[in-house]
């Protein structure tokens, strides 16, 4: 879960000779010509999902039951698309709709949405958040992830409560447990036969490939319901990106050729994330210059300092060692201008890494368990050798960014940690 604002990096307002006080001050004076900037944060859950209609109804189709029939059956959802397709508001629209539906008829039905990245991809720390949600004084240690499990329904049964969950970016679940957790998920219920059915599922993957590392039942349990989310077009984004200019910035303020403009340039993506940020940050430097209206070139700007890929949100749960793994890999492949760098080469560069940013290296197998980890969030790519290749080994790459951008990017990640300063990068 996200509560910031999509972050302002390389905007850099000077500060001149004026006191923080005086920024602030100045700042708050300053004209804006947004009206509202909540609807263009990262959290923001939309009230209406144009063009995910059918992929709604569908939804309210197959858990309907959990309203209508509470207790007689568990449904399995899942739902893939690439980044930016609405799969995390397309669920979270729906989990709030139903659970007020269900209020109406005096069910008892929580949605819970869990980030799977948030928690490390560990079904253990998952559980024990919403057990622990759901009772306070829950131990806080002594329990296997299975017990824990046994101990979310006891809680449900106990409070008649039922629960649909939603497990978002579940491929960082995958690469940390392998088929385990979502086997046991559902699975759960034929454990407790002759009790009522109280959890149902929801599973968010960006690609249905990532369902192939998984045991053939638990595969076809989740594939029975699938629902494919695709890229939007550029009206489609066009729309989207109208309804979200109504609500967040002032009349007049946006000419109208300037949302097909963001549209046309966010449409090879068919990424809506990547449009309503660029938006935002297109307002941000319309503001900082105290114009009255967005122009093309504060788009441009904003699209120049905007990497489709190296945005701040995907940077949000790694940790530093996780970052000073990523920048030893862009380092390699800067310098060898090869597609692949070797995990061998890569463990190098990371301790060279460490060293400059005084972090002490980690071992072997936690520099691997890290690697797995990004791979599964999709930023690198990690992939057996063939035979004869420098031997066996594992060969990593970055995924749809250039090595020298992704460098810099870390490189001012890393530092803005190590050295806080009072500028407009957070
Ligand atoms: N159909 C839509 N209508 C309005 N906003 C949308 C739609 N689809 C996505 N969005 C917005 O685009 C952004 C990205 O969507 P999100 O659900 O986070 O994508 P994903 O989880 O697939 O990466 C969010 O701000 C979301 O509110
Ligand atoms: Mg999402």
């Amino acid at each position: 879960m996200n509560e910031k604002q999509p972050s302002l990096a390389n905007h850099d307002l000077s500060t001149g000779s004026l006191t923080p006080a005086d920024i602030i001050r100045e700042a708050i004076s300053r004209p804006t010509i947004f009206k509202d900037e909540q609807p263009l944060s990262l959290e923001y859950t939309p009230q209406r999902l144009p063009y995910r209609e059918n992929q709604f109804r569908f939804l309210a189709e197959l858990f309907r039951s959990v309203v209508n029939k509470p207790g007689t059956t568990s449904p399995r959802a899942m739902i893939t698309g690439d980044i930016g397709t609405g799969k995390t508001a397309l669920t979270r629209r729906f989990g709030t709709d139903i659970s007020r539906t269900a209020r109406t008829l005096k069910v008892n039905l929580q949605y819970q949405h869990i980030n799977c990245r948030e928690y490390r991809g560990s079904l253990f720390m998952i559980l024990k958040r919403i057990v622990q949600s759901l009772s306070p004084q829950f131990p806080q240690r002594g329990f296997s992830s299975d017990e824990l499990l046994h101990a979310l329904l006891d809680q449900l049964e106990e409070k008649n409560l039922y629960m649909i969950l939603t497990l978002d970016e579940a491929e960082a679940l995958i690469a940390a447990e392998g088929s385990t957790s979502l086997y046991n998920l559902t699975r759960i219920q034929e454990e407790r036969p002759g009790r009522q059915a109280r959890l149902s599922l929801i599973v968010i993957l960006r690609e249905t490939k990532q369902l192939e590392e998984l045991d053939k039942s638990t595969q076809s349990t989740l594939q029975r319901n699938i629902i494919r989310l695709e890229h939007y077009s550029s009206p489609q984004l066009e729309q989207i990106l109208r309804e979200r200019i109504d609500l967040s910035f002032k009349e007049g303020t946006v000419p109208e050729a300037l949302v097909s403009f963001i549209a046309d340039i966010t449409s090879q993506k068919g990424d809506a994330r990547y449009a309503i940020e660029l938006l935002w940050r297109a307002g941000k430097y319309a503001d900082s210059e105290e114009s009255k209206e967005l122009t093309p070139d504060h788009i441009r700007t904003a699209a120049s300092s905007l990497h489709p890929v190296l945005r701040p949100e995907f940077a949000q749960y790694w940790n530093t060692h996780e970052k000073l793994i990523i920048l030893a890999l862009a380092r390699e492949l800067e310098r060898t201008r090869e597609a692949y760098a070797t995990m061998g080469e890569v463990e190098i560069a990371y301790k060279m890494a460490c060293e400059q940013y005084k972090e002490t290296a980690r071992a072997h197998t936690q520099v691997w368990k890290y690697v797995q980890n990004l791979s599964a969030t999709g930023i690198v790519s990690a992939n057996p050798s063939t035979e004869g290749f420098r031997g066996k080994t594992t060969l990593l790459g970055l995924i749809n960014a250039p090595a020298s951008a992704t460098r810099q990017w870390l490189e001012s990640m890393l530092t803005a940690t190590t050295t806080p300063t009072i500028s407009a990068s957070p």
